[in-house]
């Protein structure tokens, strides 16, 4: 049974494991349940009777025009469900408001997205990869707790 929750404080580091599937250096769980608390908004999909999350999204936002939703992902064992849709469609959920929501992918992934009304546009980005080694931080450098 899959239930979705934006309350972040349900969710703990022991619940997050099996996601950044191929990703050569994975944030850690500590990393992970990091950026979900500190993002604008958040969602989980839980997996009540594993007590296990199975899928996530996560929007980072000004609060007034513009937003970017930088993560979505759900398990592979799960996908195929409607999970990652039911994501999208809640963290959309009241952004109607905002100018812009941003979101950067694979092309064979943009007609996925076409379906929440995203259009296909350019993008650039910078990455760090380092910076997914060590313990979770702040973007001003300082420790989460
Ligand atoms: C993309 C992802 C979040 C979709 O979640 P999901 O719960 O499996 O998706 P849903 O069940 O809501 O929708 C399934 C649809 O997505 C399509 N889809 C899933 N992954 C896809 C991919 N990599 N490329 C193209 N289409 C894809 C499926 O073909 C399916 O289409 P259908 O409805 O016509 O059969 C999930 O596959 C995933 O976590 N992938 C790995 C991480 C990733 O790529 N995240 C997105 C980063 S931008």
């Amino acid at each position: 049974m899959i239930r979705y929750t934006d309350d972040i404080a349900e969710v703990d580091e022991g619940m997050l494991h099996g996601f950044f599937v191929g990703w050569p250096q994975p944030p850690s769980a500590g990393q992970h349940l990091a950026v979900l608390r500190g993002s604008f908004r958040s969602v989980v999909a839980i997996d009540g009777t594993a007590a296990r999350v199975v899928g996530f999204v996560n929007m980072i936002s000004d609060g007034v025009l513009t937003a970017s939703i930088p993560w979505l992902e759900v398990l592979p064992g799960h996908q195929g469900k409607g999970i990652g849709t039911e994501l999208m469609r809640r963290v959309l959920e009241g952004t109607e408001s905002f100018y812009s929501v941003d979101l950067l992918c694979d092309a064979p992934l943009q007609p996925y997205y076409a379906r929440f009304g995203m259009a296909s546009v350019p993008g650039a980005t910078l990455r760090h990869p380092a910076a997914l080694r060590g313990r979770a931080v702040r973007g001003d450098g300082r420790p989460t707790g």
